[in-house]
């Protein structure tokens, strides 16, 4: 039970939080989900009637906002400035303004500094994000990038959000585009990842491999 970090990467809908936060609970590590750090910040940015693509307001608003995350993968939490968030950052309007938010670099400076400290405190510890093995924890221990088709990845969003599955599509659609085209820290697979496409892969096969890519059984 030493130190041990496992990046986990890749678009939205590919499994990522389900599959971190099993890995997590079987490692008895920590996790970390990196997108709702976004998420909250873009929260915040929304209560201040800030507009999310002025990145000077909302790099100010990013500085001034206290986030806190609870790391226990069986109860994962995040408030800002004291006010729990987790329903509200899963919402439509986070959603649709948080690739923007994400864009600006001195908001990912921020939160990247802050991910490498809870990191470093955490030891034991699965992270999920757009670019934790390429950025946030190059060191990585293991580094997965989990992929699926897209119309795999629309059809698990829109059951988990009980939405409108072409509705689902075409905003997974949009946020890839802008989180893989953006300029700092695009979405990207680190070149020593391990990818698993999980188009037809069930969630139990896909923890079980990385377990033993882990714990060297395979
Ligand atoms: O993973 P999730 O869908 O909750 O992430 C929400 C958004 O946060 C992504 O669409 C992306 O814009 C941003 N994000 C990021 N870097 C990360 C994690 C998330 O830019 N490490």
């Amino acid at each position: 039970t030493g130190r041990c970090v496992v990046a986990v990467d890749g678009p939205s809908g590919s499994g990522k939080s389900t599959v971190s936060r099993r890995l997590a609970t079987a490692l008895d590590a920590r996790y970390l989900d990196t997108g709702a750090m976004y998420r909250a910040v873009t929260w915040a940015v929304l209560r201040s009637g800030v507009d999310p693509q002025d990145a000077e307001a909302v790099t100010k608003v990013a500085g001034e906002t206290d986030l806190k995350i609870g790391v226990d993968p069986e109860a994962p939490s995040v408030t800002a400035d004291g006010v729990a968030v987790d329903r509200e950052i899963r919402g439509p309007e986070v959603t649709a303004a948080v690739s923007a938010v994400s864009a600006v670099p001195a908001v990912r400076e921020l939160l990247v500094a802050l991910q490498r400290r809870m990191i470093e405190a955490a030891g034991r510890i699965v992270v999920e994000g757009r670019d934790i093995g390429a950025v946030v924890a190059p060191d990585a221990d293991l580094k997965v990038y989990l992929t699926a088709s897209a119309e795999a990845r629309a059809q698990r969003r829109s059951t988990e959000n009980a939405a409108d599955l072409a509705a689902t599509a075409a905003d997974l659609a949009r946020r890839d585009r802008l989180d893989s085209t953006r300029t700092a820290d695009p979405l990207r697979q680190a070149p020593d990842a391990v990818v698993l496409d999980t188009t037809s892969l069930g969630i139990d096969e896909v923890v079980a491999r990385l377990h033993d890519l882990l714990t060297g059984r395979r």
